[in-house]
């Protein structure tokens, strides 16, 4: 079947309410429909303003309650007290890749980095440009298959931090144990695919970041949550936008900001509070992924993991048939049976199956059923 054939078929067979399709994209990726409802009503009039959510000055009134509303949300979700800023930057995940180091990796030293996927590699490339690294885990020589053990990815002398990256996206693995910092220093974590699957552990940290497009919203800004001590050793020579503090200063709008991503990642907030916050989150993951995981182990050899089950992330699930070709076919067939985005990253190939917070577990079951059926057909 050709993937136009693939798409026709799509476009017939409808899973879910609303002639919605089960999306299993990386991200971008699914988004509850009644948020989604949410918002198409809020482009048109936002809390009966009778003006909608893009069309809304960043400085007025109405703007001002939701960016305090959405904060609010977001640092309740994620548990942060005072201690902590949370700040809405735009450009992504990678624009923190170099943003992290030019503010707090200082002339003449060095920050430790665990390279567990192709993101890791991507921040270490980034802060390389910086400064000095120390690669306290080269996951490379495994292909990325597996994290650090308890034992491994120590940290070292000196280092101003050490980074992670919680999820592995590409590779679909999970630390069973988070790393520590050396002395004095601090832990900054890319969560990029695992913010809000899970309760957030904050201790060690100094910093964390994730990229919206999968549990909050949109693409194209990133949450930070940055300890306020460090906020004051920002970089202070660095253009303002580039800066933490300048953000924190200007409430996240030193400049005109992403207001609709800042609106969808309150409403995302608000949403997981009433599905029993991250905790039922987190629940749901494991039930999820446990669903996918067997239909893997029940196919006799035919579907084979990529990553190691200890670490095997509950989020991103990443599997291979016997043959690319056999591979290609799962995707373009299982998107004629409802469920999209299937195709594993263009670096890795494969299948991968990214199960968010918003992914029912129904999708979970699907897919399952549907991966039974094709082994058995092509097996
Ligand atoms: C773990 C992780 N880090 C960073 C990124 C990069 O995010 P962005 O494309 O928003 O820069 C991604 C994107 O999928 C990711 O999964």
């Amino acid at each position: 079947m050709s993937a136009v054939q693939g798409l026709e078929m799509l476009a017939a067979v409808r899973p879910m309410p609303g002639g919605r399709v089960f999306n299993f994209s990386a991200g971008p990726a699914a988004m509850p429909l009644e948020v989604l409802e949410q918002l198409r009503q809020d482009l048109l009039d936002l809390n009966g303003s009778g003006i909608g959510i893009l069309e809304h000055s960043h400085r007025g009134p109405v703007f001002d309650a939701l960016l305090a509303e959405s904060h609010a949300a977001f640092m309740r979700v994620a548990g942060a007290g005072k201690d902590w800023a949370g700040l809405f930057i735009p450009g992504g995940a990678t624009l923190q890749f170099g943003m992290l180091p030019m503010n707090f990796l200082p002339e003449g030293g060095h920050a430790d980095y665990a390279d567990t996927g192709l993101w890791t590699t991507k921040a270490i490339a980034d802060a390389k440009m910086v400064g000095k690294v120390n690669l306290t885990f080269d996951g490379k020589s495994c292909a990325f298959s597996r994290t650090p053990r308890a034992d491994e990815a120590a940290p070292s002398k000196g280092a101003a931090y050490h980074h992670w990256c919680s999820n592995n996206t590409v590779d679909g693995t999970k630390w069973s144990v988070m790393p520590t910092a050396a002395d004095g220093a601090w832990l900054a974590r890319d969560a990029s695919s695992d913010i809000f699957a899970e309760p957030l552990d904050l201790s060690g940290h100094g910093f964390v970041y994730a990229a919206a497009q999968k549990n909050l919203g949109p693409s194209g800004m990133t949450m930070v949550l940055i300890r306020r001590d460090l906020l004051e050793k920002s970089c202070r020579t660095l253009p303002s936008m580039l800066r933490y503090d300048e953000y924190e200063k200007g409430e996240s709008r030193p400049n005109t900001p992403n207001t609709f991503g800042i609106h969808v990642v309150g409403l995302m907030c608000r949403w997981i509070e009433k599905q029993g916050g991250v905790k039922a989150m987190e629940r749901l993951a494991a039930e999820r992924s446990d669903i996918v995981l067997k239909a893997i182990d029940d196919s006799g050899g035919f579907w084979k993991a990529h990553a190691e089950r200890w670490c095997q992330s509950p989020i991103n699930v990443l599997f291979r048939g016997p043959s690319a070709a056999i591979d290609a076919a799962f995707v373009i067939e299982a998107a004629a049976h409802g469920m999209d985005g299937l195709a594993g990253h263009r670096s890795t190939g494969g299948i991968r199956a990214s199960m968010y917070n918003a992914m029912p577990v129904a999708g979970a079951r699907a897919l399952a059923d549907f991966m039974r059926d094709f082994a058995r057909r092509r097996g």
